[in-house]
Formats: structure tokens, C-alpha cells, sequence
């Protein structure tokens, strides 16, 4: 029998011992990256260590470990079944050009099976790895490694690249061939072709192990890293429920408050009928994401666009489903008392941000709530006299119509008419659309302190501009400049801060003199390594939630700034030629946004 374990004894458990194998234990990263232009939340716990995947010495090691908040939407109309979160946390190690295949399979199997540890039977197990395509062949080091932990041939499948790849999160980046883990629940098999991977329910994944071996990218090429890495994720909640012998992460310790909060709420209970409970997961589900993206301390808000669309959609969904089960208006902050209270020793910010949390609800929940009715009695009539015409696509214009006076999201109303059996024109309502060019749905698919996604010569000297623009603001407007968000590309920077009101073209003038006085004063850029409480004493700006004694490196552009960041940065600021800002915008509520390209 496995250990019965609560997720915080799993954490716990896990991280020890990986530290017990010489492993550095760093703290998880905000869920909103910064400077990484490819997601909009941190999608995995290998996100904000790309810079160091690709060959930038981190100043805690080669061998980390840690627990990651994440955030996933992709498949978000998935949430319902047993398993499927838009936020989990993902337990990882990673060897940074130091172990590969064959260690990381040992310990996956050692951690799993050992009575020390999870104490699962290894006969329950079964594991997949790469079959190999033209360009990479089978992954038969993987394939080794498991029969000489004592798994048979028969519970090793080869599968394709769709199964056993972990791309990276955005467009380009560290990849390669993986190895998953799965915990057979005892079910029936579905069929002949029933395997890991299979969405009958008989397999549950909880462990990948990534073997970093390429760079993808921009061109789409795969090349060879300096550097092997391993990158590795283990599911909290999923690996929890096998656990404890559940059969969905609802029922385990970390959703069964929340999901007993909107029992007294509705008078119902779950596990009654499929209908009921997949509505109980759907809130549950979406209102802790809402909680944690709200309680992050990067401050987003529902908007129509970007991270602040996610959440929009996070919590209108669950507006849509809390109906259904006759939750009344102020449940979504009702509830998402009860998620802080439960995560608030772990994540410290969810209370430092409980005021928001609840005032953001309060508003997003009001402001859908007076058009979610008139907007379906609009929907259902289209839907009837479709239905009349023999018609299967909602026409773009009503889509549209549904979006911009319903504040219904265009996922949302794709997600109603599959309900029906029917489709959206979709081509129509970007059409419809046209007018309002920022199209939220654009950010909605792409899902998150990160580095730099890539570490070419462009965005490297983008990035040192960033840290210059900051400090300049700073000298500028004052002290409550706080950076608010970052996003570099090779061709421009964004920089998010708070500041009250609009800067003056004269602010906005001396801004730029500031840093291009400084680049042409051939300013040395160097960084060192010290804990996070010697970078505070020493004045470094610091963004990020580390621990104290935790090691960080300090960027210093020599008598201009300081700052705690994970680099790559120029050596010399000579090399940023001269700094333009191209626009300075109101972003969100006391949030101002500037572009800046280099020349
Ligand atoms: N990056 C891998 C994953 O998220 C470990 O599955």
C-alpha cells in the first residue's frame, strides 16, 4: 500500500529528498513571468528556469529542486473530470548539465516505490518514453533504465512524439524526449488499445521526467543544447489522490474544504449525479485558480486582455456553473475565503492580497451576473431558430454580440453551442471584431518570474535596457515606481509599472536622457551571488519572493543600478547603442506601460 499521504507531507517528503541528493531547494516563482513574452502564466515548473536550461549559471547549482504554482487553460473545458486543474502545483528537480537519463529514472523509481518514501507497488506502475521519429530516434536509454529498476518490457511503452515530447511552454526554447510515470487505479482496461496516456481513467499520470536535450528555435530547427538537463514535474494533487486511493483530486484534503464550502452554500452535495459534480469541480477548480492569479502578489485583474482575459474567463465560467447549482451573487469570494485559508501558511501572499481577491471577485461577479441571464435568453433564442434552419454555426456577428454586450467569452460561447451539438463561425467574429484589434482570444490560448525565452544577442541587450528604463523611471518619478510586469522580444521591450497618472512628454525625455547618458558612459555590468537578504542590505531592487538565505544573483551596472535578476545581461552597457521609448499607455488601474526599442 502506498503512504497515505496529505499534499503537504507529499511536499515535504519530496523535497527532502531530493535535498538528501544533493539538490538545492528554491523557492516556486510568481505565477505571472516576467520578461518571457511566449506564455502568460507560469505554465511549469522548468518556465522560470529557462535561462538556466540554456547555459546561465545558477547561482544555487546544477542539481535544483522546488515547488511551482502553475497555471494551465489550455484545455480548460476538461475541467469537470477527475483530474483536469487549471492551477496545481508541480513538484520538480532539474540537473542543469549535471545528471541525466539514468539517475532521474533511479530516483523517480526510489522516491515512487521505496517504503521511505511513496511506497507505491512498483507493480501498479507503468511508465512511457519516446518511440522516435526521423529526426530523434527511440529513447532506448529511458527503455534500459526502467527494466533495470525492475519494470518489465511489457509495462514500458514506446510511444509518439504527440505523447512523450515536452515542447516548450511558448514557441521556442529547451525540449526533448520524456519519460512519464503512471499509477494504475485497477480499473478495467477500455479496450485492446488501452495504455497510459488513454482517457478512460485506467492510467493516472503523475511524473514526467524531461530529458532537455534541444533548443527549438525561432525557425523551428532543433539544436543540440550545450548543456543535458533534466526537468522533471510531479502533480500535487494528482499524486495525492493516488495516494490516498481517491478516485479524483476532488476528494483529497486540498479540495474538500472548498468543495464542502459550496455544499453549505447550495444545500447540495457531491457525488450525487455526474451533471451536479461536474459543475462542484468546475467552481472549485476555477475559483482557486482565481484565487492564487488574484493573490499573486503581480497584481493581475480581469480585463479583456492578456493574463487579466484568463482570469475573466476563469471566473465567468464558474459564474455559469455556480447557477447551475443555485449559488446566489457574492459566492465566488465566499469560497475563495475558504482557499486562502487553506494555502495561506504555504503561499503568504494569498493574505497579503486578501482584499483584492475579494473585491476583484465581488466586482467581476456583479458586472457578469447582471448580463449572464439576458445574454443566454439571447443565445437560446438563436439557438431555436438555428436549430428550426437547420443552421450549425452561430453566425460571428451574434457571437459577437454575445462578447461585447453580454461580456460573455467567445470560449464560453464556443463551449454553449458544443453543449448543442453546434459551432461557432469563428472567422465571422474576428470579423465582427476587427474594430477592437487586441483580441483578447489571442492572449486566452496562450497560458506565464521567468527569464529571458531566449538568450540572442537582441533581447539580451533588451533586457539590460529594461533594468536601466526601471531605474530611470525611478530617478524620474520617485520611489513608487514599482516594476509591474516585463515582456522582451528581439525587437522591443515592455516594461509595466505603477505609477498614478500619465508621464509628460518632458518625463518621458528626461527618462531617455537618463539611460542613453548612461549607456554612452560605457557602464560596466557585472553580476555576483549573495543570499537575498545580503542583496536587500546592499540596496538591489528585488521583485521576487525568495527566502532569506536563498542564493540570488545581483546585476550591478556600475554606480547606476542594482537588482536582483537571473541575467543574461551585456557586460558593458555600451553595447545597447541608444534607447527610444515608442509609447508610454495606462495598462490597467494605476498601472502605466511603456514600449522601448533600442537603435
Ligand atoms: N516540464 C515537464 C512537465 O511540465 C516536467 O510535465
Amino acid at each position: 500500500m502506498s503512504k497515505a499521504l496529505t499534499g503537504s507531507q507529499l511536499r515535504e517528503l519530496y523535497l527532502g529528498f531530493f535535498e538528501g541528493k544533493g539538490h538545492a531547494v528554491i523557492s516556486g516563482s510568481s505565477l505571472v513571468p516576467q520578461n518571457d513574452p511566449t506564455v502568460l502564466f507560469t505554465t511549469a515548473g522548468m518556465h522560470p528556469l529557462v535561462p538556466y536550461l540554456l547555459g546561465e549559471p545558477h547561482p544555487a547549482g546544477k542539481r535544483l529542486c522546488d515547488c511551482q504554482r502553475c497555471i494551465r487553460t489550455g484545455d480548460i473545458d476538461s475541467v469537470g473530470n477527475v483530474s483536469h486543474l487549471t492551477f496545481f502545483e508541480m513538484l520538480g528537480n532539474w540537473s542543469l548539465g549535471d545528471y541525466f537519463k539514468e539517475e532521474a529514472i533511479s530516483w523517480s523509481f526510489e522516491f515512487l516505490t521505496s517504503p521511505k518514501y511513496l511506497a507505491f507497488n512498483p507493480d501498479q506502475l507503468s511508465v512511457t518514453v519516446f518511440r522516435g521519429n526521423e529526426l530523434v530516434p527511440t529513447d532506448e536509454t529511458s527503455v534500459r533504465a526502467w527494466m533495470k529498476m525492475g519494470i518489465p518490457e511489457s509495462r514500458i511503452y514506446r510511444l509518439p512524439i504527440e505523447d512523450n515530447w515536452w515542447g516548450p511552454a511558448g514557441q521556442t526554447g529547451p525540449c526533448g524526449p520524456d519519460t512519464e510515470m503512471f499509477v494504475d487505479t485497477g480499473k478495467a482496461a477500455c479496450g485492446s488499445a488501452c495504455r497510459p496516456g488513454c482517457s478512460c481513467g485506467k492510467y493516472f499520470e503523475i511524473w514526467n521526467d524531461v530529458f532537455m536535450q534541444f533548443d527549438k528555435t525561432a525557425a523551428g530547427e532543433f539544436v543540440p543544447l550545450k548543456q543535458h538537463n533534466v526537468d522533471t514535474g510531479m502533480g500535487v494533487e494528482r499524486t495525492t489522490a493516488m495516494l490516498q486511493g481517491k478516485a479524483s483530486v476532488y476528494e483529497t484534503e486540498l479540495f474538500a474544504p472548498t468543495v464542502a464550502a459550496i455544499g453549505r452554500l447550495t444545500g447540495r452535495q457531491a457525488g450525487q449525479d455526474p451533471q451536479t459534480d461536474r459543475a462542484f469541480r468546475v467552481v472549485a477548480d476555477h475559483l482557486r485558480s482565481s484565487v492564487f492569479i488574484l493573490g499573486d502578489d503581480q497584481g493581475v485583474v480581469p480585463s479583456n486582455l492578456g493574463q487579466g482575459y484568463v482570469l475573466r474567463r476563469l471566473i465567468r465560467r464558474s459564474v455559469r456553473f455556480g447557477k447551475k447549482l443555485g449559488l446566489g451573487m457574492g459566492f465566488s469570494a465566499s469560497i475563495a475565503e475558504t482557499v486562502i485559508e487553506q494555502y495561506r501558511n504555504v503561499y503568504p501572499e494569498l493574505e497579503r492580497n486578501r482584499n483584492r481577491i475579494a473585491r476583484e471577485l465581488i466586482a467581476e461577479e456583479e458586472k457578469f451576473e447582471k448580463t449572464l441571464d439576458r445574454g443566454m435568453a439571447e443565445f437560446n433564442k438563436v439557438i431555436e431558430q438555428m436549430k428550426a434552419h437547420r443552421q450549425a454555426a452561430l453566425p460571428g456577428r451574434v457571437a459577437f454580440k454575445l462578447y461585447d454586450t453580454y461580456g460573455f467569452p467567445i470560449e464560453f460561447t464556443e463551449e454553449l453551442c458544443r453543449e448543442d451539438g453546434m459551432t461557432v463561425d469563428i472567422a465571422g467574429f474576428e470579423k465582427a471584431f476587427e474594430k477592437h484589434r487586441q483580441l483578447s482570444k489571442q492572449g486566452a490560448e496562450k497560458t506565464f518570474k521567468g527569464g529571458l525565452v531566449d538568450n540572442s544577442e537582441a533581447t539580451t541587450r533588451l533586457h539590460t535596457g529594461t533594468h536601466m528604463l526601471h531605474r530611470a523611471l525611478q530617478m524620474v518619478l520617485g520611489d513608487d515606481v514599482k516594476q509591474k510586469g516585463s515582456n522582451i522580444t528581439a525587437e522591443r521591450l515592455r516594461f509595466d509599472f505603477s505609477y498614478p497618472t500619465k508621464m509628460t512628454p518632458e518625463q518621458i525625455k528626461r527618462v531617455e536622457d537618463i539611460v542613453n547618458d548612461a549607456i554612452a558612459r560605457k557602464l560596466a555590468v557585472t553580476f555576483e551571488v549573495m543570499t537575498l537578504e545580503e542583496a536587500k542590505k546592499a540596496g538591489a531592487m528585488a521583485l521576487f519572493a525568495a527566502k532569506y538565505d536563498e542564493q540570488v544573483k545581483v546585476y550591478t551596472i556600475e554606480g547606476f543600478s542594482k537588482e536582483v535578476c537571473g541575467g543574461p545581461h551585456v557586460k558593458n552597457t555600451a553595447d545597447l547603442g541608444h534607447l527610444r521609448i515608442v509609447k508610454e499607455e495606462a495598462c490597467s488601474a494605476g498601472i502605466r506601460r511603456i514600449r522601448a526599442v533600442l537603435e
